[in-house]
């Protein structure tokens, strides 16, 4: 299989290409609107035909490539149904797969971050994927004070869904603000100090006493995003 991570250094955002091989279909995860050169370059060198471009969850923090990337490919665009785009070609639920010749992820539904936060399960004979967004990260989880974010639901998308996936399955988030760049289960269950706690109230009143700034970028992302990127002039 292909797998590519990249990196956009102004948000601290990775972005996914999975592909089964060269020369057939691919499919990207959270593309950020000013790297469309780098994934475009990559997608021809390797003789891709990008079929979907898919984002975990409308982003505060940086602009989608996904109508850009639909403009200038021809590719499904798709989020959840909770996200409330009109944009998308496509809208998942729970359960829903989405696929790229042998690719294939499978939508599970993990509120808490925003209400329309996804991650996507990549089973593979290498070693099973799962990517988070920002419902999960690497030593910490995603913030859920604003965009309909909920405490109590990040607790049960990530200690009810997430946790039960086995151990060595890896973990891919949304964004590093810290260089690291995977993570399994059974690191975060052990490691990630905001899992450390005894019950729900708990996770909820650590979170709720987080005092964090808004993201620079959020006025002009949240807008631009429910219009898959396209509407950033306005
Ligand atoms: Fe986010």
């Amino acid at each position: 299989m292909l797998f590519r991570q990249f990196f956009d250094r102004e948000s601290s955002t990775y972005t996914y290409l999975l592909a089964e091989r060269m020369g057939g279909e691919a499919l990207i995860i959270d593309p950020v609107i000013e790297q469309m050169p780098l994934y475009l370059q990559q997608i021809a060198e390797l003789d891709l035909k990008l079929v979907m471009a898919v984002d975990t969850h409308i982003h505060a923090d940086h602009v989608t490539a996904l109508g850009r990337l639909r403009e200038s490919t021809a590719c499904a665009t798709a989020m959840g149904e909770q996200s409330g785009a009109d944009c998308v070609s496509l809208s998942f639920r729970d359960g829903e797969r989405l696929r790229a010749d042998g690719v294939e992820l499978q939508a599970m539904y993990t509120p808490g971050h925003t209400d329309d936060s996804y991650s996507f399960l990549l089973p593979s004979a290498a070693g099973d994927r799962v990517f988070t967004g920002d419902t999960l990260l690497i030593r910490a989880t995603g913030r859920t004070d604003f965009q309909n974010g909920d405490a109590g639901d990040q607790y049960d998308s990530i200690f009810g869904r997430l946790l039960t996936l086995p151990e060595d399955t890896l973990v891919y988030p949304a964004h590093d603000y810290n260089g690291r760049t995977v993570s399994t289960i059974g690191e975060e269950q052990r490691f990630n100090p905001r899992l450390q706690v005894r019950n729900r109230a708990e996770y909820i009143e650590m979170m709720n006493g987080l005092k964090l700034d808004n993201p620079r970028l959020m006025d002009v992302a949240v807008p631009a995003n429910r219009a898959c990127g396209l509407a950033r002039a306005a």
